[in-house]
């Protein structure tokens, strides 16, 4: 018998071996569809606990600066108080109020409240901003592609993550005017937040993140370029493959490049990369500013 001819059981051989290969193929992409419907559920949990949080912390926002106001009124006060019983008070009385002034801790207290109140109303700011950003990032889709503002998406990807890792990554923004692009922003968003949450991660100790826009004719384009640990070609090849990773287990699925692909391509815009070992990564997003068809 000749080598080529086929016995049955290298036809059994092929067929279980093109089947498993179809297997996994499919329970890929199930895991991948997977992620990324546990991925948009998590997108509206966090928008309906944003939408929660938008009340109470404009009650406090409010109060706090209403009550900035009057404290400095009450110290206006107190001032005149004091100074009227420096005048008119016995030995007595203003021994009675030194005391008191001492178990409270006055001249502390005087000194501390006005800055306490402007740091409150600092940590108030940044929790709405949060609150608005989180809003933005995790923006539900609707059934059809929208108009939309790029520059406004990548701002508030970038200060989720910055809220991070602020300590070691230092951010350049270079936002070009951009057109509204018709997309799925909430899709778009999760691009954003994952190309920038390698790039952070690719950064040891301390580096620098760059995002940058621009317009092109009928194309906006988008950069993320970071100062991280870079990529060898062997790895940058397989970077857009499903389950691919280099992170150690439990700290990467390795379907977040993956998605992201899929997502810009389901847009008609193209995600490519481009990485030098040990000196940085640049990703670059391509969009098309209206789409030919519904996508
Ligand atoms: N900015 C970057 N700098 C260096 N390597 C990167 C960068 N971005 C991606 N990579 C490489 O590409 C791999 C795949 O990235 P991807 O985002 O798909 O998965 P992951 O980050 O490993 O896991 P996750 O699914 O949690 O995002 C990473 O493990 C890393 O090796
Ligand atoms: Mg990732």
């Amino acid at each position: 018998m000749s080598d080529d001819v086929k016995t049955p059981q290298s036809d059994l051989d092929s067929l279980v071996k093109s089947n498993t290969g179809c297997e996994k193929t499919i329970e890929m992409q199930l895991s991948e569809d997977g992620q990324i419907l546990r991925l948009a559920m998590l997108g509206e949990m966090l928008a309906s606990v944003a939408h929660e949080l938008n009340t109470p912390i404009g009650f406090i926002s409010a109060n706090l600066s209403n009550l900035s106001k009057f404290i400095d009124k009450i110290f206006q006060l107190l001032n005149a108080y004091e100074h009227y019983a420096s005048i008119n008070s016995s030995n007595s009385e203003k021994i009675e109020i030194d005391k008191i002034k001492k178990e409270i801790n006055y001249d502390y207290l005087k000194a501390r409240i006005p800055e306490m109140m402007v740091r409150s109303m600092k940590a108030s700011d940044s929790l709405k901003t949060l609150i608005r950003d989180v809003k933005i990032s995790s923006r539900a889709d609707s059934s059809k592609a929208e108009p939309s503002d790029i520059n406004e998406a990548l701002e508030s990807a970038v200060h989720i993550i910055m809220s991070e890792y602020k300590s070691k990554v230092k951010i350049n923004k270079d936002y070009d005017k951009l057109p509204l692009v018709e997309c799925y922003i909430g899709k778009l968003n999760q691009v954003f937040l994952n190309i920038l949450s390698n790039s952070c991660e690719a950064i040891e100790g301390t580096g620098e993140i760059t995002v940058r826009t621009r317009h092109i004719k009928e194309t906006v384009t988008i950069e993320i370029t970071d100062t991280g640990s870079g990529m060898s070609d062997k790895v940058l090849e397989k970077i857009f493959l499903p389950f691919f990773t280099t992170k150690a287990i439990g700290y990467g699925t390795g379907l977040g490049l993956s998605i992201s692909h899929r997502i810009i391509e389901q847009h008609g815009g193209t995600l490519s990369a481009d990485s030098k070992l040990g000196q940085g990564t640049k990703f670059t997003i391509k969009l098309p500013i209206c789409q030919k068809q519904q996508i």
